[in-house]
């Protein structure tokens, strides 16, 4: 994962070039398939999977997948420009570049979608703000759509780079939005809310009873997850982890992009990643039976990040949510009444 603080410290990578990568397949293939569409670098038999080597903005637009809007699933976790030593692509551009570069990457994401479809963009504070204003159409650059804003989440982590001159940074924005679909109706778009849910803090913490007899269509003691993602497995990637793969510090817990395939696509759904870095989308959408594309500017990145894919998941990526409370579970017990509210007498 990477931190802002660290950022300096790395070498500078080469400026990308105005052409994208070399195609690396060394196959015989035409570089293109009969409707004209450029043939994947790696791909399985059955084309369920396909990644792209190549700046994204070059090689996916003329896929016909994106040019007619038949993409189901966007997650997209870009270069944060915080100088990171990536293995090809420049991570320091002018703010006006990067910018630019921001909105030509969304613009073709939000083309790719399909009416209803979700678009979720994994972003540091530095540029969430930007973000959300163009992609709510805000901002005199436009998104060939305005899209809808579902959710604001935040991933919430520890062990954010130690500062003293300001708040330590723990969190990442997770950026939620959906194409052609009113805000708060599921109508048009995939809202499998079964699919995700967790213990609540009233059923795992605080006893309630009132978590059994619930109104709102949840099973007993369950619930959708908050809008602020933590937890057993939700941390940073590093140290000896299980998830880690060697050469990517920038990886994104398995836990992540399970909640948000299984929230917001069905199987046999198509998943698209503009940045694919060491393959974790690609990874949990086909171990979830959904049909995957991506792409990689670099082409060793793209070349592991295949490898992972076929390999699979580390963790079940459909195991059933954990609770997750911040405070020590409460001793059951008689309750009585403070002022207007009841509270569990804890037996210490
Ligand atoms: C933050 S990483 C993605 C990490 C990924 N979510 C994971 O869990 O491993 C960003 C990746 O985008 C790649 N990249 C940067 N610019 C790109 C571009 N224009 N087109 C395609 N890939 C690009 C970088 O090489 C890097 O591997």
């Amino acid at each position: 994962m990477r931190t802002p603080s660290d950022a300096p410290s790395r070498r500078r990578a080469p400026r990308a070039p105005a052409k994208p990568a070399r195609d690396p397949a060394p196959s015989a293939r035409p570089a293109e398939t009969s409707a004209g569409a450029p043939r994947p670098d790696f791909a399985t038999p059955d084309e369920r999977v396909r990644v792209w080597v190549g700046d994204c903005r070059e090689r996916l637009a003329d896929l016909p997948e994106v040019r007619n809007s038949q993409v189901d699933l966007v997650f997209a976790d870009p270069p944060f420009n915080w100088n990171r030593a990536y293995d090809k692509w420049d991570d320091a551009l002018p703010e006006r570049e990067y910018l630019d570069f921001t909105y030509a990457w969304l613009s073709l994401c939000v083309r790719a979608l399909r009416p209803g479809g979700a678009l979720w963009v994994n972003i540091p504070d530095d540029w969430a703000a930007e973000i959300v204003c163009f992609l709510k159409g805000r901002l005199a650059e436009r998104p060939p759509a305005p899209l809808t804003m579902q959710n604001w989440c935040v991933w919430h982590y520890r062990f954010g780079q130690n500062t003293t001159s300001r708040f330590i940074n723990s969190k990442v924005h997770a950026l939620y939005f959906t194409k052609d679909a009113a805000s708060n109706d599921v109508g048009g778009r995939t809202w499998n809310a079964d699919k995700v849910l967790e213990p609540s803090d009233r059923a795992s913490t605080y006893n309630d009873p009132r978590t059994l007899s619930k109104r709102d269509g949840m099973p007993a003691g369950l619930r959708v997850p908050m809008d602020v993602w933590y937890g057993r497995h939700w941390g940073r990637i590093q140290g000896n982890n299980k998830e880690r793969r060697p050469q990517h510090d920038n990886q994104l817990p398995e836990v992540y992009l399970a909640r948000v395939v299984l929230a917001t696509s069905n199987p046999g759904d198509l998943v698209l990643d503009p940045f694919l870095g060491s393959g974790t989308t690609g990874v949990i959408a086909h171990a979830l039976g959904r049909r995957f594309i991506g792409s990689e500017f670099s082409k060793e990145n793209a070349q592991r990040a295949f490898a992972r894919i076929l390999e699979g998941p580390i963790r079940a990526p459909d195991a059933p949510g954990e609770p997750n409370p911040i405070f020590p579970k409460r001793a059951a017990g008689p309750r009585r009444a403070t002022g207007a509210r009841s509270v569990a007498v804890a037996k210490r």
